[in-house]
């Protein structure tokens, strides 16, 4: 990890415009998980302890631009307030009076937060008016959001060119395991890729290709891949777009170290809902009433095995519609089957951790990383313009 994190600057007295990634699911006001603010209560707390000011700034949910009461920030800062044990007080806007007002009372040690920085127009546009405005709250800016480091915004990017910019703990982690996996991984190194689409995993898949022994695909972005083959899927809808890509990705593999292994049998049902009746079936035997809904047990085996001898797995997007019940048992067997494996183990996106936590094994996984999109892009080998405003570390003349 080449950047300078918060280790490397003195905060005390200093005010902190801390970018955190919040973005948790809200029902209501009601946190659903909130695993995103706990991973980020390392670099809060050593901030408070070096006895910085720290203002907090995270967005939630996409309002573009416009204010949206229901996705205040203020549930999440109480979330956080009872995680630390203190009250975490909420400006009524992001640059305007009342953050500045807020920012005027905190103390050494203190912190605060700004209300939700999309409902401000100019964040995602990147606007050099609101990331001066957002700079001139603070001395030092701190990026601790690597869930929204994919996105050039004036809270992640922008400011980063005002403020001396580090990475808070959460971040460098994030970039250490993340650029150890890829980089330099003990081997074999087995990929699992499950998810939607393929379209929207392709950089991912391209690269991984490249650089892992064994890649596993699962669930719906493997059914084009059928299609490509020559199979039938049933009822389940693959657009014609997706088989394209299937199809040229198969031209595509390249011959050698890495093989890639599609599922070799799957669960189908008649509807997509709790209780519906289940049959596995080979893959290119799928019933044409059927619609298929996960992975089935003979491709569990056959990913355990691969898992069982890794060096290294790195693990995104679930293997089925693990949210119901009947059809979430492919996932889980192989969160089951990664957990007893002694190879290290990194899973991505949130969907996946929670998949993982419904099999109970979430402790013995070595790395869950709070990135959606910011870590497929970082497996997909590109730069995250949040991460390259860092400052880099300076190193020391041995
Ligand atoms: C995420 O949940 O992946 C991040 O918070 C980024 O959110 P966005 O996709 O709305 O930019």
């Amino acid at each position: 990890m080449s950047k300078a994190t918060i280790d490397d600057i003195d905060v005390a007295g200093r005010r902190v415009l801390l970018r955190v990634d919040f973005n948790v699911p809200l029902d209501n006001g009601h946190i659903g998980d909130d695993r995103r603010i706990r991973a980020a209560l390392p670099t809060i707390r050593t901030l408070r302890k070096r006895g910085a000011r720290t203002i907090l700034v995270t967005h939630v949910g996409r309002p573009k631009g416009k204010v949206d009461a229901r996705l205040s920030v203020a549930p999440v800062a109480q979330r956080l307030g009872e995680l630390l044990g203190v009250p975490v007080p909420v400006a009524a806007d992001v640059v305007g009076p009342s953050a500045q007002a807020l920012v005027g009372t905190l103390g050494d040690g203190d912190l605060g937060m700004l209300e939700n920085v999309r409902f401000e127009p100019g964040e995602e546009r990147n606007d050099p008016e609101l990331a001066s405005r957002l700079a001139s709250l603070a001395d030092i800016f701190v990026n601790d959001a690597f869930g929204t480091a994919h996105r050039a915004h004036a809270s992640t990017e922008g400011v980063a060119h005002i403020l001396p910019a580090v990475a808070g703990y959460l971040m460098a982690r994030e970039l250490e395991v993340l650029g150890s996996v890829l980089d330099n991984p003990r081997r074999p190194v087995v990929a699992i890729l499950g998810g939607a689409k393929i379209s929207t995993k392709l950089g991912v898949l391209t690269n991984l290709m490249t650089r892992v022994d064994r890649l596993h695909i699962g669930g719906a972005m493997a059914w084009p891949f059928f299609r490509a083959k020559g199979a039938a899927t049933g009822r389940s809808s693959v657009a014609e777009e997706e088989v394209t890509l299937a199809r040229d990705l198969l031209d595509r593999m390249p011959d050698g170290r890495c093989t890639f292994n599609l599922p070799v049998d799957v669960v189908v049902a008649g509807e997509v809902r709790d209780g519906e009746p289940t049959e596995v079936v080979s893959w290119d035997a799928i019933p044409d009433a059927a619609m298929v809904v996960d992975v089935g047990p003979a491709t569990v085996a056959a990913i355990a095995a691969s898992v069982a001898s890794a060096g290294t797995v790195i693990w995104n997007g679930p293997l089925g519609v693990y949210e119901i019940e009947e059809f979430a048992q492919g996932t889980r067997g192989v969160a089951r089957a990664v957990a007893e494996s002694d190879a290290v183990s990194v899973i991505g996106g949130g969907d996946l951790a929670s998949a993982v936590e419904d099999a109970g094994v979430t402790d013995k996984i070595d790395f869950i990383s709070t990135g959606g999109g910011a870590t497929l892009e970082f497996l997909e080998g590109r730069v995250l313009p949040g991460v390259s405003a860092l400052r880099d570390r300076v190193a020391v003349p041995g």
